[in-house]
């Protein structure tokens, strides 16, 4: 992949690994589409480049997709690189009091129908500009879940099989994904030990997305999946109690 002079739209751009990927390829000289809902991050993040478009926007929200989607179409018809990043964790248990439907829906639309749906929208863009692709960020827990938060690892292993999928069926767009550990983000903050920083994540996305490596094991996730294909009993039972 090029690394400039790309358009590139990063969902969750508004914290964690969404705003350390916008501020680094905003540094290899890129235009980033920011989205999220948070309105005040999109302002700070507006002010702090130029290169910096934002567009505010709830993924779980099928008319808010849907007004995204005609926004792309209608001012970013050069827009070549889509990636899904944003997502939540609701990490409890199913008989938690404070678990419910509306949750286990909310979850799906964020971290799987929404990702679907904007590259099935966008993919008409993309596939007529240069150095096309699309960057699905899955995670560990989609290879070997952890006994709480089933339905985001639920949703992670769909991510993850999903894109290798489009990957076969794709020719003229490039299909990553990118498989992180634990990351000191909002997501993890008060659970968790040795976690890596997102500056770690993003320097990693970087070279492997450079070298067209369309599945990027970040960090310890590399051994993971090495002792998944050796002994999958050792690794389920080590994934079993994370914190992750
Ligand atoms: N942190 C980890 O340890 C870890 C590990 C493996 C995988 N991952 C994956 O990495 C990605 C980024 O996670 P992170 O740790 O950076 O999380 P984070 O700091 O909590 O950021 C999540 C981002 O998603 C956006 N978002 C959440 N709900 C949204 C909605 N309804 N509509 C639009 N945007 C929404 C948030 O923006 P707004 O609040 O502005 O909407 C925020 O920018 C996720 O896909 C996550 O599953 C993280």
């Amino acid at each position: 992949m090029k690394l400039n002079n790309n358009k590139i739209l990063i969902t969750g751009a508004t914290s964690g690994i969404g705003k350390a990927l916008t501020e680094k390829l905003c540094k290899l000289d890129n235009q980033v589409i920011a989205v999220g809902r948070n309105m005040e991050m999109l302002d700070t993040l507006a002010k702090s480049d130029n290169r910096i478009i934002t567009f505010q926007c709830d993924l779980s929200s099928e008319t808010e997709i849907n007004h995204l989607v005609s926004f792309i179409k209608q001012n970013h018809s050069d827009l070549n690189i889509l990636i899904n990043n944003a997502a939540i964790q609701y990490n409890c248990r199913f008989d938690e009091a404070t678990y419910s439907a509306e949750k286990i829906e909310n979850e799906i639309n964020i971290n799987l129908i929404a990702p679907i749906k904007l590259s099935f929208y966008l993919l008409p863009i993309l596939r007529v500009n240069c150095n096309a692709a699309i960057v699905n960020i899955s995670s560990a827990l989609g290879i070997v879940p952890k006994a709480i938060s089933s339905v985001y690892c639920g949703t992670k292993a769909a991510i993850h099989i999903y894109t290798k999928s489009l990957r076969y069926q794709l020719e003229d767009v490039k299909v990553f994904e990118v498989i992180p550990p634990l990351v000191d983000t909002e997501m993890t903050k008060g659970r968790g030990k040795n976690k890596i920083s997102t500056k770690k994540l993003v320097d990693e996305f970087i070279k492997a997305f450079r070298n067209n490596k369309y599945e990027i094991n970040i960090h310890k996730v590399k051994l993971l999946r090495i002792l998944n294909r050796i002994s999958p009993k050792i690794a389920d039972k080590i994934m079993k109690r994370t914190t992750l």
